[in-house]
């Protein structure tokens, strides 16, 4: 039987996940499934609720809970990685200080994104290492962000790891809408880093509706995104809503400052929906949490598992999903090394990108400088020093100037020294 591990499992977005479970059971027939979170209180309430859900959909598979990740991880096949090091409260941090130096402040983006990157490596490592200690065989799906620096964590450590996110299956499902067909029937042409992707081109039956879908819907995929219709026309690709925080960077920093941030929207859907997981009568992932942004991942999760874990080889037909893999050589301008986001070919061995189109400058440019980035957010995050730190803002596109790079750092360093370990 598959036995699963969700390591942040006290997280109050495991309903959609356990939902996902219980729906797409033919998929994949989970059959233990071990909740696994420091967090004893929230466990309790998530877990509770997990069990209900899978009663309710009269799901055979069991749940239990644990806050020991050396024996909840005994024995799984497949190991989903989705914590958050110090929580909302650390991530309000990163959505706050970058702007008042005037740099967008975002929890993977920009130096809020480099902040989260060197709180969260070591421990994932950490956690990778004790997996493959009791079982060297498991996946580790990652879903901790920054998911392309973490997965390249993963990577260059010599985990078995595949890094996911949900921009691409968002897109998959909202286009099939606007097209009123499946939304396995949809492929994307997706292309970039995590969190910096370009839908390149939209595949129904091998015709590529691309143009038709933004001629026909230009408004509504705009509004979505929060970009003018005209940028969207005038590339004649789909860039993700992360790239806004690019293409529009100084007004996002004028809008961000007049508001809560992001992080205590969230802080407060999470009180509210503890509070709904304690109630013993509900057994089904309630509305609220469509509030938070990782629709569809529950999912993803459930297709890349699966095909992980299958045991037929893609030769006998391998699923393509957008994953964070190795570049090796398909971005011909990024080195072997760097993690990229694009469809590839998943089954039991791994995910191996499909052959990606030349890319035009105006998207390569942005990849290969962010890639460089991600670089030298790795080698901060592994080694420490406030050097690293700045070479790794400066480097980054979004600030690039010493005297920011020296600011942010200064900041980075000031609100993040209880989570790291070398400052
Ligand atoms: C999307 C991104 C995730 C991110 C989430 C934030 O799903 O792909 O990487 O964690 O949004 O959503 P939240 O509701 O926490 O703002
Ligand atoms: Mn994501």
């Amino acid at each position: 039987g598959i036995k699963l591990a969700v390591v942040g499992g006290g997280s109050t977005y495991t309903p959609e996940l356990i939902d996902g479970f219980a729906r797409l059971r033919d998929v994949l027939p989970v059959d233990e499934l071990v909740l696994i979170d420091p967090a004893a209180e929230r466990l309790e309430l998530v877990g509770g609720l997990a069990r209900r859900i899978f009663a309710r959909q009269g799901h055979p598979g069991r749940i239990r809970w644990t806050g020991d990740l050396d024996a909840g991880v005994d024995g799984a096949d497949a190991v989903l990685l989705q914590l958050r090091v110090g929580g909302q409260a650390a991530r309000n941090e990163d959505e706050t200080w970058p702007l008042e130096c005037g740099c967008v402040g975002q929890e993977t983006t920009g130096a809020g994104g480099l902040a989260k990157a060197l709180r969260t490596v070591p421990v994932v490592l950490d956690i990778a290492e004790r997996v493959r200690r009791r079982n060297p065989d498991a996946w580790i799906v990652d879903f901790t962000n920054p998911v392309g620096i973490v997965t390249r964590a993963l990577l260059t450590a010599g985990h078995k790891a595949v890094g996911l996110c949900n921009v691409a299956i968002g897109f998959q499902r909202k286009f099939a809408r606007l097209l009123d067909v499946a939304p396995q029937d949809v492929q994307l042409e997706h292309v970039g880093l995590n969190h910096l992707t370009w839908e390149r081109a939209v595949r129904v039956g091998g015709e590529d509706v691309l143009p038709k879908l933004i001629a026909e819907h230009g408004d509504t995929i705009a509004a979505d995104l929060h970009m003018p219709r005209t940028l969207v026309e005038r590339l004649g690709v789909v860039p993700s809503y992360y790239l806004r925080y690019y293409y529009q960077h100084d007004a996002v920093v004028r809008e961000l400052r007049t508001k809560p941030s992001r992080a205590a929207e969230v802080a407060a859907m999470e009180w509210e929906l503890l509070r709904m997981y304690g109630d013993p009568a509900l057994d089904e992932k309630p509305e609220l949490l469509g509030k938070r942004g990782g629709a569809f991942y529950s999912e993803a999760a459930v297709a890349l598992t699966s095909s992980l874990l299958r045991t037929r080889h893609s030769e006998e037909g391998g699923d393509v999903q957008v994953v964070n893999v190795l570049n090796n050589g398909t971005l011909p301008f990024l080195p072997d090394d760097a993690v990229i986001e694009v469809p590839a070919t998943v089954d039991a061995r791994g995910a191996v990108p499909v052959p990606v189109r030349p890319l035009e400058p105006l998207y390569a440019g942005l990849i290969a400088n962010v890639t460089a980035y991600e670089h030298l957010a790795l080698e901060a995050a592994l080694k420490g020093g406030r050097d690293r730190v700045f070479e790794a803002l400066l480097a980054h596109p979004l600030i690039g100037q010493i005297d920011y790079a020296d600011r942010l750092t200064d900041e980075l360093l000031a609100h993040n020294r209880e989570h790291l370990a070398w400052a």
